[in-house]
């Protein structure tokens, strides 16, 4: 996107590292504005904020739908609902999101989509796509034109391909685009309305159990949540409860202050054990995570 001296991005607190970089760097490039959206106080993006914020300068919205760290579900629909009566470009980051609920962009209303193949989707690493719908082939320019991209019409012109093609290069993991076109495949065949019903429903599950043990606290954010479960054992180091969790064949992830600055800049709770179940997991296994977490609790006790 071409951006000015003054022109400003949007984008909410609990954003992904690499986009938040990428927003830096620009900003360094060009002397546009990074603002952070504040949260409301349920943890998600504070969309009344957002409304006085946009002005003449929002040259684009970047937000996360489901953010790494926290539970949270932001209200992707609601910003769409702004960003298209500002005009505003809207850049959703639906990373977490996709594999693990019904996304339809028409819907959200956003201009830029991305996903990632490696995560609910269940695809290969290394993969991942960009929805670019009308408004954003418009005011995009691409960044680089070759043979896939654009055509050469002779001399000393060139034509940008019709519609999102234009973004695309010509060479590509051909192997690994069969393998996430399996994966969305078989998410489809399960079905998003059901992966997302059973997916949330772990998660809820999973988010209980562990609040209810003593010294465990749960750090999700925002009014709705995903299967996205964070959480923190008093006077254990998070790495611990993480080794302890492996020992027991539990696989989970931690969270990276690093990662999250914007977030710690306002709740100082990372590392926590992060714990994202899918639609294959089995209600036993979310019991069997949670006493394991009571575990690693009751040892410290
Ligand atoms: C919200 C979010 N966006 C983007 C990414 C980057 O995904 P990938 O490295 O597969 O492109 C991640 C990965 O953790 C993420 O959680």
């Amino acid at each position: 996107m071409p951006f000015q001296v003054g022109d400003r991005i949007l984008t909410g607190r609990n954003e992904y590292g690499s986009a938040v970089l990428a927003y830096l760097q620009l900003a360094q490039r060009t002397g546009a504005e990074v603002v952070v959206v504040p949260n409301d106080e349920s943890g998600q993006i504070d969309v009344a904020a957002l409304a006085d914020l946009i002005d003449e300068r929002t040259k684009l919205i970047g937000l996360t739908w489901v953010p790494t760290a926290g539970g949270l579900v932001n209200p992707a629909a609601e910003v769409g609902r702004l960003a298209r009566a500002a005009d505003v470009l809207y850049l959703l980051d639906a990373t977490q999101a996709v594999g693990q609920f019904p996304i339809d962009v028409s819907t959200v209303g956003c201009d830029m989509l991305t996903g990632t193949g490696r995560k609910f989707l269940r695809g290969p690493r290394g993969t991942g796509f960009l929805y670019a719908g009308p408004r954003a082939l418009d005011r995009l320019d691409p960044f680089v034109a070759e043979i896939r991209s654009a055509t050469w019409d002779g001399g000393r012109s060139f034509t940008w391909a019709d519609g999102a093609r234009r973004l695309e290069t010509w060479e590509n993991s051909y192997v690994n685009v069969v393998g996430l076109g399996a994966a969305v495949r078989q998410a489809l065949d399960i079905g998003l309305d059901p992966i997302g019903r059973r997916s949330a429903a772990l998660g809820a599950r999973l988010r209980t159990g562990l609040a209810e043990i003593d010294g465990v606290t749960v750090h999700d954010l925002g009014r709705e949540r995903c299967a996205i479960v964070t959480a923190r054992v008093a006077g254990v180091p998070t790495a611990e409860v993480a080794d302890a969790l492996a020992r027991r064949a539990i696989n989970v992830s931690t969270t990276i202050a690093e990662h999250n600055q914007f977030d710690t800049e306002v709740r100082d709770v990372h590392p926590l054990v992060r714990l994202s179940p899918h639609y294959y997991n089995t209600e036993a296994e979310i019991d069997q995570a949670i006493d394991a977490v009571a575990a690693v609790a009751g040892h410290h006790r």
